[in-house]
């Protein structure tokens, strides 16, 4: 596991960011899986500007988000879908048919997680996929407990992760209890994975992630057993790794 180390949220923005840009230059066609969350956002800002500079270009890239809401339709501005349209695929040269979310809303939401396990196998698996880190360790939405070998599923929301996600809508009644992601094994399969995080909250989930026991009970630990995963972190978030 590498370890980049910057001050900041906006150094770690700018390191992911040209970590991405890197793959848009030398990959044909490459496959980016992405995450949402207030953690990429300043990575997405970040891309934005690089397109309008004519610095990079989506136009043959594919995209993978980990993980969507159940029950909220695409256009809820609460989903993943709109977040994800907003902060990026509105702005840069990414067409509909080049982006993908699990569909929340669908009425087989079975057949809609093995449909996307197939797109992602399809497509060729995932170049680069992004991730943030969840303060109980989840990755996705792949809450303690998760088995490492899942697949993409639906899952129920931790409390403590409707609890933290609230801030989104207007109350906590409101935050879904189930969401599909892809699954840890899913994840896994990634051939480069990129984590980032930001701030003290993350503090002692990243030194668990770095140092602690691979353990289900804190699914990011797994990626200590992943051959090319770089965890770029402010000095906040790296502040109680000992070592
Ligand atoms: P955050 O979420 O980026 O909003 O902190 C991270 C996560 O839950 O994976």
């Amino acid at each position: 596991m590498k370890i980049i180390k910057v001050k900041d949220y906006a150094k770690m923005s700018e390191e992911a960011c040209s970590i991405v840009v890197n793959k848009l230059h030398q990959l044909e066609n490459p496959i980016f899986g992405l995450a949402t969350g207030s953690t990429p956002e300043g990575l997405y800002e970040c891309l934005i500007e690089e397109y309008k500079q004519k610095r990079a270009s989506f136009k043959n890239a594919t995209t993978f988000n980990l993980d969507e809401y159940v029950g909220l339709d695409k256009n809820d501005p609460n989903s993943y879908n709109h977040f994800m349209n907003e902060k990026l695929f509105n702005h840069v040269d990414i067409s509909n048919e080049q982006t993908h979310l699990p569909n929340g809303a669908a009425e087989d939401l079975e057949k809609e997680c093995s449909d996307y396990e197939a797109l992602i196998r399809e497509a060729g698996y995932i170049d680069l996929q992004i991730l943030g880190i969840g303060t109980n360790g989840h990755i996705g939405f792949n809450e303690p407990g998760t088995s490492f070998s899942s697949r993409t599923q639906v899952i129920d929301l931790d409390e403590s992760t409707r609890n933290v996600n609230a801030r989104f809508f207007n109350s906590l009644d409101e935050v879904p209890t189930n969401a599909i992601t892809m699954g840890i094994e899913s994840i896994m399969e990634s051939k480069e994975i990129v984590l980032l995080a930001s701030g003290e909250n993350k503090a002692e989930a990243i030194a668990h992630l770095i140092e602690g026991e691979v353990t289900e009970d804190f699914p990011a630990s797994i990626l200590q057993k992943h051959a090319h995963v770089t965890v770029i972190a402010d000095e906040a978030a790296l502040s109680k790794v000992k070592a």
